[in-house]
């Protein structure tokens, strides 16, 4: 992999050639690669890069050099997100500036967003806009597994992968859920990671609920990385069956502590913890990698090991170890500076040798990210009348039953189920007062607005709809309604303003997200992106929606990561029967 590095520079700086830029003097070095902690070290950095670490590098101290005095306090690596997603409601920029003063120096986000929406262009735009980012910003290529038929259109070839690869941030083939090559052998997932192989760089894994030869065939084709552990079986599990196994302290899940029972037991250098992700409310109150740091530390691991799990144990994993990871010459120049080993706040953020926080602050501007018109205009689709949300009695079988899909308690599994909606003029309606409502996908992606309407129980809406384009794993639009009227005016709505999340009771618009950017990203003050989205909640619990994350829940009714039935524009997804069936049998 290209690096960059300066072969002479640093030679110069480390035999004393050259004054360093850079140092940070006389702390107590976490050395990642011995696991001590090492007090009275230096570094020394020229450029972007480590050029030397020792006990004494005052030979390297010239009148331009930037002198930090460490004071005995610890030196640690900066922190690397090895499974995120960024492509989440807030825009790239808003976020770092709340990710760097916690300590992230290097992010691997996955893509899917931008790739139902434009492909493997969208990789492209996503490295446009990410080039000049103060940290280290890799990411990964989707395999875009999705249950839509739209989405088919833009699936990256594994030719379009090889090229993606001449990219050196491009370092893997990102989650590829275990069913696509497993179960279904999809020779374009096949393909890929393929391709992926060819290339050297890592495959990353998604087995949620596989076990045993399951596990072991999607061991075996070469994945490396599982972030679905969510018990102490799981994360054994897939420690030896080979995977690094990733823990998640995010959005979705927060299972830190299913590693402890493991502790002092197993040798965790092959697990890494994650966020997967997390959301405007969740950054602004419960922070990001310090965060996690701070829990696992606080849990009783120990700090050399906690540090690892996000700094040198992802490194390795990723193929990044020469670069990053620890605090050695040669690798990038990112560090933090805590207080002590087990108070996990930098009290200084080094990334690409210059300071860029201080005290829980960014000292440098975060560049604002392009925006081009084809991310901006992601909404295709026609407007949608009241007639479009109808079901016809005939619709339903011989005894008026319809199919349903029905939340189960935790707003994320789904099941199968039936019940009989309410005859209205030849029309079947929806039923608020049983907890029956309509449910409606659009594809986004053709341009024709290929759409079915379905019927959802657990969602306890009683009046309005809501809608937005923020779907996971496929371009669309899913609305929830009781009524046709407000149900068709959400829709619309999103494809007038291409982008957002919408609640519209009586033909009134309640409250609007604005998600411009590919239908999934805001422009908004993470501040105020996060009052809207805890508005976004409160207003649904004001409707009777009594789910904890009614957003969340919207978002993965099309997912194929989730059991056991999803939405699509030709009818419901069935996970067991691995097919598509409409309201009747
Ligand atoms: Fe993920």
């Amino acid at each position: 992999m290209e690096s960059g590095l300066d072969m002479q520079l640093l030679m110069d700086t480390a035999l004393g050639r050259r004054p360093a830029d850079l140092v940070v003097r006389n702390g107590t070095l976490m050395d990642v690669y011995t696991g001590r902690m090492l007090p009275g070290r230096s570094v020394a950095v020229a450029g972007e890069w480590i050029a030397h670490v020792g006990p004494d590098l005052g030979y390297a101290v010239g009148p331009e050099t930037r002198v930090i005095e460490a004071d005995g306090r610890v030196i640690c690596p900066g922190f690397i997100d090895a499974h995120t997603h960024l492509i989440n409601y807030f825009n790239i920029p808003e976020f770092l500036s709340y990710a760097i003063p916690s300590g992230a120096t290097c992010l691997i986000a996955e893509l899917e967003c931008y790739g139902f929406i434009l492909g493997a262009e969208g990789v492209r735009i996503f490295l446009e806009q990410t080039e000049a980012s103060p940290v280290k910003i890799y990411t990964l290529v989707p395999p875009m597994v999705s249950l839509s038929p739209a989405a088919e259109s833009l699936m990256i070839t594994p030719e379009q992968l090889a090229g993606l690869f001449e990219d050196p941030r491009v370092i893997g083939l990102g989650e590829s859920f275990w069913q696509a090559p497993i179960l279904q052998s999809d020779p374009r997932i096949l393909g890929l990671i393929r391709e992926t192989h060819k290339a050297g760089r890592s495959v990353q894994g998604h087995a949620a609920g596989a076990f045993d030869r399951k596990l072991a065939a999607y061991a075996a084709i070469g994945v490396e990385s599982c972030h679905e552990a969510i018990s102490t079986e799981d994360v054994l599990n897939r420690l030896e069956m080979g995977f690094y196994a990733m823990i998640r302290e995010g959005d979705i899940r927060r299972d830190l502590e299913i590693i402890l029972p493991l502790r002092d037991k197993i040798d965790f250098r092959r697990v890494i913890l994650v966020t997967d992700g997390t959301n405007p409310g969740l950054l602004i109150q419960k922070g990001y990698l310090k965060d996690v740091v701070q829990k696992a530390v606080d849990l009783g691991i120990d700090p050399m090991e906690a540090v690892r799990m996000v700094t040198l144990n992802p490194a390795e994993h990723l193929g990044l170890d020469k670069l990053t990871g620890g605090i050695a010459p040669g690798r990038h120049a990112d560090l933090l500076i805590l207080p002590d080993p087990r108070t996990i706040r930098p009290q200084w953020v080094i990334s690409k040798g210059r300071v860029v926080a201080e005290e829980g602050r960014m000292t440098v501007p975060v560049p604002e990210a392009h925006y081009p018109d084809r991310l901006m205009n992601t909404v295709r689709a026609p407007v949608v009348s009241p007639s479009a949300m109808a079901v016809t009695e005939s619709c339903a079988d011989r005894e008026g039953m319809v199919r349903t899909l029905d939340i189960q308690p935790g707003g994320l599994v789904a099941r199968e189920g039936r019940a009989r909606p309410r005859p209205v003029s030849g029309y079947l309606a929806a039923d608020p007062a049983e907890d029956l409502l309509k449910v409606f996908f659009m594809e986004r992606i053709s341009g024709r607005g290929e759409a079915f309407v379905g019927f959802v129980r657990g969602w306890g809406q009683k009046r309005g709809a809501v809608a937005t384009t923020l779907c996971w794993d496929t371009g669309g639009i899913i609305g929830i309604g009781e009524n046709d009227e407000d149900l068709a005016a959400a829709v619309n709505r999103l494809t007038a303003i291409q982008g957002g999340t919408v609640i519209v009771v009586d033909g009134e618009p309640k409250l609007e997200i604005p998600l411009r950017a590919g239908g999934y990203v805001s422009e908004l003050k993470m501040p105020e992106l996060a009052g809207r989205l805890l508005r976004f909640q409160e207003v649904m619990a004001s409707l009777g929606t009594g789910l904890d994350f009614a957003h969340l829940t919207l978002s993965v009714l099309t997912t194929p990561a989730i059991p056991f039935i999803r939405l699509t524009e030709k009818g419901y997804y069935r996970f067991r029967e691995g097919d598509i069936v409409r309201l009747g049998s």
